[in-house]
């Protein structure tokens, strides 16, 4: 009935209860859960990277890479009023009339590099996502400025290249900490396919049945994420089987003007393990709509990736094995959100 609609339509055409199809098992329910008291390091402030404090910036970023695997920014570089319209820009694309939005559907989108959709492989997923939203694919300005959806392509390309100096930057910070200088080309191979994201999450009326988007790892390098002040992203804490501490969820609490960053399966591979692409998901909540605006950065289709040969050696073994990135998201992008099991994969 409501095809083409996504999650909005369902909400807009006043339902009371979630549909059965959106009712997660127990084991996905997130209302009972109890966060973790892990103790937040605040927003690291980028612009020390070039004073006296860079080392301990460095230090911040690369142990926030190799526990959490999430940490969030302030004085990044992004505008804090192009973050203000981005948000506006995602509550006005899915604000559209469903046949606007139903035009960029997969098979009818007049391009490849747009794609609008709902929940995460609705065909392969046991219960749906209670989660709506449009893909963009970067390949020139000219083709975004061209081919994304007009409400929009101007905040989404300014986000875009205001933000990707910085996100090669905590890379080189990243591979720099492991001793491996990655040459141009190298780097541009690692970060060669980016994608924005507009999410949206409509208020719910069953929060305690449904879950935003299900427990599951970045298939990239580094996401970087602007949530709103919503809050609900929930990353998941190992269990620390040397401090004895038992596996706990942490909030990654909103932040007016800093951005929020997390490693990638591809980065975790090729740091043969030592950064950690964290498992995470969001919650719904029953009285306001949610938006946030991740930028995906992929490596190129064509390359390969594996754990990097100094790590291999110095490590005594490769913790994974060598994958064509472009079989790697095929696997990805073929099945439901199932934790870290996309990582099963390399
Ligand atoms: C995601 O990880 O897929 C979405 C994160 C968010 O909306 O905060
Ligand atoms: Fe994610």
């Amino acid at each position: 009935v409501h095809k083409g609609n996504g999650v909005k339509g369902l909400v807009d055409s006043g339902i009371e209860k979630v549909p059965e199809r959106y009712i997660q098992p127990s084991s996905e329910r997130i209302d009972k859960l109890v966060l973790g008291s892990y103790e937040h390091s605040s927003p690291i402030d980028l612009s020390k990277l070039d004073g006296p404090d860079h080392d301990q910036v460095v230090k911040a970023i690369v142990k926030a890479s190799e526990t959490l695997g999430f940490f969030q920014v302030v004085n990044h570089g992004v505008p804090v009023d192009l973050l203000e319209s981005l948000k506006e820009a995602a509550h006005k694309f899915f604000a559209q009339p469903p046949k606007t939005k139903a035009a960029y559907l997969k098979g009818v989108s007049p391009s490849s590099l747009v794609k609008y959709g709902t929940s995460f492989a609705p065909d392969k997923e046991k219960a749906l996502e209670w989660k709506d939203y449009v893909s963009m694919v970067y390949t020139t300005d000219a083709e975004a400025l061209e081919h994304w959806p007009k409400e929009c392509k101007e905040v989404a390309l300014d986000y875009l290249k205001s933000s990707t100096r910085m996100v090669t930057r905590l890379l080189e910070i990243l591979f720099g900490n492991l001793g491996v200088k990655l040459d141009d080309s190298k780097l541009e191979s690692l970060t060669g396919l980016k994608m924005v994201n507009m999410n949206f999450y409509p208020a719910c009326p069953n929060p305690e049945l449904t879950v935003g988007v299900g427990r599951h790892s970045d298939m990239g390098t580094l996401t970087l994420l602007l949530q709103d002040g919503i809050g609900g992203l929930h990353v998941k804490l190992e269990e620390d089987v040397l401090s004895g501490k038992k596996e706990e969820w942490i909030e990654i609490p909103p932040c007016p003007g800093a951005l929020v960053i997390n490693v990638g399966d591809a980065l975790q591979i090729l740091s043969n393990g030592r950064y950690k692409s964290a498992e995470h998901r969001v919650r719904t909540t029953n009285n306001q709509s949610r938006v946030s605006v991740p930028i995906f950065t992929v490596p190129r289709p064509t390359e390969k990736i594996g754990p990097l040969p100094q790590l291999v050696e110095r490590d005594g073994e490769a913790r994974y094995r060598e994958v064509s990135f472009e079989e790697y998201m095929n696997n990805f992008f073929g099945k439901a959100h199932e934790g870290k099991k996309s990582l099963d994969f390399a």
